[in-house]
Formats: C-alpha cells, structure tokens, sequence
C-alpha cells in the first residue's frame, strides 16, 4: 500500500539527493554543499615547511657565489650589501655576542635557531614586494649567502639538500622547550574528559584592548580616483601604514611637504625609486611591469591631489 507521509518524504528525499547530486555533488564531498576536496597538486603547494634535519627540502642547491649575485639584485636595497640593513630594514648580519645587552641585535647569526628558519622565510616572504616568487635554487643560493654573511660558511660553500642538517647556527642551543608546567599537556586519544565538564578557572580580568585605529585619511579621498585601484595593488603593502618608513596615504602634513618639490619629481621618484631619509622606495614599488602612467596616477591619488 501506498502510505502518502510516506512517499512524500522519498519524493523529498529525492529531490533533495538529485539536487546536490546535479548541482553541486561533483564539488561537494562534505556537509555544507559547497567547496572541494583539495588536490594533491594543492596540498604540494601549501606544504612547503621545512624541519631543521632538512626534511621537506625541495630538490636543488646553490652556491655562495651565485647567491651574492642574486641578493645585489634582489635584497641589497633594503638588507644593505653586508646584511647591515638600509634605513628601518631589518638588519640581516653580525650582532654576534650582543644579546645578553641592552639592545641586542638580533639577526640570522646572532640569534636566529635554525637554517630552515631562513631557507622557509625567504622562500615564502622576500623579495619584501614579490613574496614567493624565487626559484628554489634561488633560494638555497641566498640561504648560503646569508650564512657567509654571517660567518657561518666559507666563500666556496654550496648548499644543497644533502648538508643542509650538517650548517648550524650560533645560538641553536638556547632555544629551550617551554619549561610552564600548563604548556606541557599529555594529548588524550581515548577515554578522554568530557569537554562539557573542563571549565576555565582563572581568567583576565583586564578590560578588552580598544581597537587599533591606524592614522590613516582614506575616507577623504575619492574611490573613483583612477589612481585608487593601483595603490590598492601595488603601493599600500607600505604606505597604508607607513612600512620601511613609507609616509601613509593621506597624511595630508608629510605629502604636502614632499610636493614641495613639485609633483613631477614626487613622482618621478616613485618611478625610478630613491633612497630618502626615512628609507628605500623600490622603483615602482617593486613592480617593475607597471606602466608610468599608472605609477603616477597613484602618486596622484596617494598624495590627496586631483586626477
Ligand atoms: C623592499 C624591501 C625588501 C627587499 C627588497 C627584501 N627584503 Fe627582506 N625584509 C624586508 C622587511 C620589511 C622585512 C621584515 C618583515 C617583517 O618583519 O615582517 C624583511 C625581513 C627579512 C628577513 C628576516 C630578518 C629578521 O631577522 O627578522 C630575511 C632573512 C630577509 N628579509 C631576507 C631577504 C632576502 C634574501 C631578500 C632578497 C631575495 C630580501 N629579504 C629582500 C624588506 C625587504
Ligand atoms: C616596499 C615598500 C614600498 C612600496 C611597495 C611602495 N613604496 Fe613608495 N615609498 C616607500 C618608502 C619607504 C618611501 C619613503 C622614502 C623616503 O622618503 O625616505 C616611499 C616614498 C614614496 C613617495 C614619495 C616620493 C618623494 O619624492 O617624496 C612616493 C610618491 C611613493 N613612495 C609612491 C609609491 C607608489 C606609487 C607605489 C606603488 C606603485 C609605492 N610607492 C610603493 C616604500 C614603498
């Protein structure tokens, strides 16, 4: 017999299964209907970290040599040719013995724990305006320099994946585990306490920090600029908040006394890069592709004058 709750229900339930079957199924292994299993070409790309025994190097080397070349090109403008550190840019060099002092210099040799650390952090974050975008021989060859830099290898060293372990910085072992008591839980896998029961017995009392409002003008300054899409892209990495020393988007105060010099050498500036007293503007940001025009149509915009 046909029982109608019945068949309703499976009418439903059909309708349902063929509509994520139909619409949405090919992408949709889990619950919430929508995105996609991730693929392995997607994992690879994500999983790019590096222990300190080197597992998970890609493939490659690099020479001290050819190191030098491409950190002229690529990184002196801002590290300096020594590691010395161009204006508020991080110092990459030396500082050795300075850190039970009252200003430590805290660099690669001085302080840092691991290679891998320096391999995986130019690997993913520099050149500063191009982040992930060295080739991976590229990078073992600036990790070795930035080693010779510091003293830690000779002039004729190749680093590669094989004596990537066997190069250990200075101060390695003053990295120490977390000795607190409360950092230091077993993990539970079975029989584990029920989460409704753990409750959190001393809290901070201190009232929530305000929220961070950064000194910036965009609200004055018109969307429609033609200019506005191009700082967006290329320019506000340093000067929505002053990175490197980068006066910020409308302070109407620091541009007004950079226009001083004229627009045309303001902008002009921007195109072919300069190191001023607060630091180093790459030419075109760091953006060698992008056309004058567009360059100093931002200018425009950034500084707060007409299009
Ligand atoms: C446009 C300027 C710029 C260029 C060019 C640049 N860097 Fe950097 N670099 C920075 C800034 C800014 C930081 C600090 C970033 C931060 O702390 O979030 C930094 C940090 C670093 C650090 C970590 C320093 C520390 O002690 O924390 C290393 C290592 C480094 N850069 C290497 C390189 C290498 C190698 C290149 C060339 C491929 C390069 N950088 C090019 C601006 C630059
Ligand atoms: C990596 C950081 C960085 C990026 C990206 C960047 N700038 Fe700069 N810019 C700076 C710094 C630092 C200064 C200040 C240098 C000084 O005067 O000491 C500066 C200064 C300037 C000046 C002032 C010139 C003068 O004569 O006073 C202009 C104009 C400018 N930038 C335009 C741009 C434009 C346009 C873009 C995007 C296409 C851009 N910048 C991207 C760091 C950056």
């Amino acid at each position: 017999m046909c029982n109608s709750v019945k068949l309703f229900r499976t009418l439903l339930l059909l309708i349902s299964c063929s509509w994520s079957a139909g619409g949405f199924a090919a992408n949709a292994p889990g619950y919430y209907t929508y995105g996609k299993a991730a693929s392995a070409a997607e994992i690879a790309g994500w999983d790019i970290d590096i222990r300190p025994d080197g597992q998970g190097l890609p493939e490659g080397s690099g020479s001290v040599e050819d190191g030098e070349g491409i950190y002229e090109r690529k990184c002196a403008e801002c590290h300096g040719s020594f590691g010395e550190g161009v204006g508020q840019f991080p110092i990459l060099a030396g500082g050795n013995d300075t850190l039970t002092h009252q200003r430590p210099v805290k660099t690669v040799g001085s302080y840092w724990g691991h290679t891998s650390t320096l391999f995986d952090y130019i690997r993913r974050t520099m050149p500063f305006s191009q982040p992930a975008s060295l080739e991976d021989n590229e990078v073992y060859a600036l990790t070795a320099y930035v080693l010779y830099l510091n003293d830690i290898v000779a002039d004729d060293f190749v680093l590669d994946r094989e004596n990537f372990a066997t190069v250990q910085l200075p101060n390695r072992n003053n990295f120490v585990p977390d000795p607190r008591p409360d950092v230091d839980n077993k993990r539970c896998m079975k029989n584990c306490r029920n989460p409704a029961e753990i409750t959190i017995s001393s809290s901070v009392s201190a009232p929530p920090p305000a929220a961070l409002s950064l000194p910036t003008a965009e609200a004055a300054l018109p969307a429609d600029h033609p200019g506005a899409q191009i700082y967006e892209q290329y320019c506000m990495l340093c000067h929505k908040t002053g990175v490197a020393g980068a006066p910020m988007l409308g302070d109407k105060k620091q541009w007004d006394e950079r226009l001083a010099q004229g627009l045309a050498v303001v902008q002009k500036h921007a195109i072919e890069g300069y190191t001023g007293k607060r630091g180093v503007m790459p030419a075109k940001g760091g953006f060698a592709d992008l056309a004058d025009d567009a360059v100093r149509q931002a200018v425009k915009y950034m500084s707060g004058t007409e299009q």
